[in-house]
């Protein structure tokens, strides 16, 4: 490399290090589970993991993922439709379609593709997608993306502001498409989409509406259908995109489900489907048998519901003051990013693994400590928590 440019990349590196943004990687030498061995510190409690029902290490999971290895091989050798699609994806996008309430659905290797996959192929110049403000950062540059490809218009409406959300349709009255874009749960706040109120602006004004539901598929609804089963509008909802990286406990992975046609269009179009080989037949073998679970063990997703609430009542008897919500991310607001990358540290000296985010991920003033809760933790693993917490807010004055 370049001297010059690695010498511009160091500077900027200790510049991140002086400002106290600088992420430090903490190494693993087990599954993600509950309790992890990190190297160089033993066995910590994970509490900012996307493995909200526990299945990463779940045998059964972990055994489906070898028999997909063992049966086709490690590698899908390139695109889908140059050198052949393995039935083991047929499978799972039907599995994942049944589950989400929808009609079809297409894999690709991660949510973030099918976020881009998506805006940028079903959009044209007449058309136009409104985003929530507070969407994750894969919407944001699909849609970004899809502005410069496919000259689609774009606005962003205050965080769940009903009204805001209805001046940006009237604006848009004149496109041919109007897209709603919006999380299913907002990962930094960990509060939930008005779906309801979405669909019914999205009819009145003839839209249609997506949801990305990676926080919230297999998390949220009686039986982990997601966002959508939460709110009372399980197979209304247009598109979800979503991924398979988190509660459904996979490597990674990711989904758009919807009508046959649009997935039919994506499978035509979508350039992550087009120019980039699709998902290692092991992670899709894993990911159909975490479907396959959560449907079976409906329970998993009431002992998450359960491990949450019970969190964050005993947070709130310690005297901290989390975000009010109902998912299992439960942001502690500290004020400035250094007090939250302080508390982050000093759980970790305690064997608690919270992360703490700061400013430009969180608004400036908002950093916090972002509490994720899984059905994997037992009521031991939440105490020696929340004992943690205790002694740690009592040091840092905050409780
Ligand atoms: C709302 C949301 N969408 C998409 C993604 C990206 O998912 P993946 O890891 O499958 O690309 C994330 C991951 O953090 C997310 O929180």
């Amino acid at each position: 490399m370049n001297a010059a440019v690695n010498q511009r990349l160091r500077e900027e590196l200790d510049q991140f290090k002086t400002d106290g943004v600088y992420k430090r990687l903490n190494y693993l030498d087990s599954p993600q589970d509950a309790r992890v061995q990190m190297e160089g510190r033993g066995e910590i409690i994970i509490l900012s993991s996307n493995n909200y029902l526990g299945l990463s290490a779940v045998p059964e999971i972990i055994d489906a993922g070898k028999a997909a290895i063992d049966r086709f091989g490690a590698g899908t050798s390139s695109v889908r439709f140059i050198c052949g699609t393995f039935t083991i994806h047929r499978e799972l996008e039907h599995a994942l379609a049944t589950f989400v309430g929808t009609e079809s659905s297409l894999s690709y290797v991660s949510c973030w593709n099918a976020n881009e996959g998506l805006c940028a192929t079903m959009l044209g110049p007449d058309d136009a997608v409104i985003s929530d403000a507070l969407n994750h950062a894969s919407i944001i540059d699909a849609i970004r993306l899809a502005k410069s490809i496919s000259k689609c218009r774009a606005a962003v409406y205050q965080h769940s502001d009903m009204s805001d959300l209805e001046a940006r349709l009237r604006e848009f009255g004149d496109a041919r498409t109007r897209l709603i874009f919006t999380d299913g749960v907002f990962s930094m706040e960990g509060d939930i989409a008005r779906l309801a109120d979405i669909l019914e602006l999205a009819r009145k004004h003839d839209a249609i509406v997506a949801v990305d539901d990676s926080h919230g598929t297999g998390v949220l609804g009686v039986t982990g259908r997601g966002t959508p089963e939460h709110t009372g509008v399980l197979g209304e909802v247009d598109i979800v995109t979503s991924t398979l990286g988190k509660a459904l406990g996979g490597a990674a992975g990711g989904f758009t489900a919807s009508s046959e046609a649009l997935c039919d269009y994506l499978t035509q179009r979508s350039r992550p489907q087009l120019f980039s080989n699709a998902l290692p037949c092991t992670v899709a073998g894993s990911a159909l048998a975490a479907v396959r679970y959560v449907q079976e063990h409906p329970e998993r997703v009431q002992a998450l519901r359960d491990n949450a609430t019970y969190f964050r009542e005993q947070l709130l008897a310690l005297g901290f003051a989390p975000l009010k919500g109902d998912t299992p991310i439960i942001p502690v607001i500290l004020g400035e990013t250094s007090k939250a990358i302080q508390m982050s540290d000093m759980l970790l000296d305690e064997g608690v693994f919270v992360t703490g985010f700061g400013f430009p991920v969180v608004p400036r003033g908002e950093a916090r400590v972002r509490c994720q809760i899984s059905a994997g933790h037992t009521r031991d693993d939440l105490d020696e928590a929340l004992e943690a917490f205790k002694k740690v807010g009592t040091k840092l004055g905050l409780v």
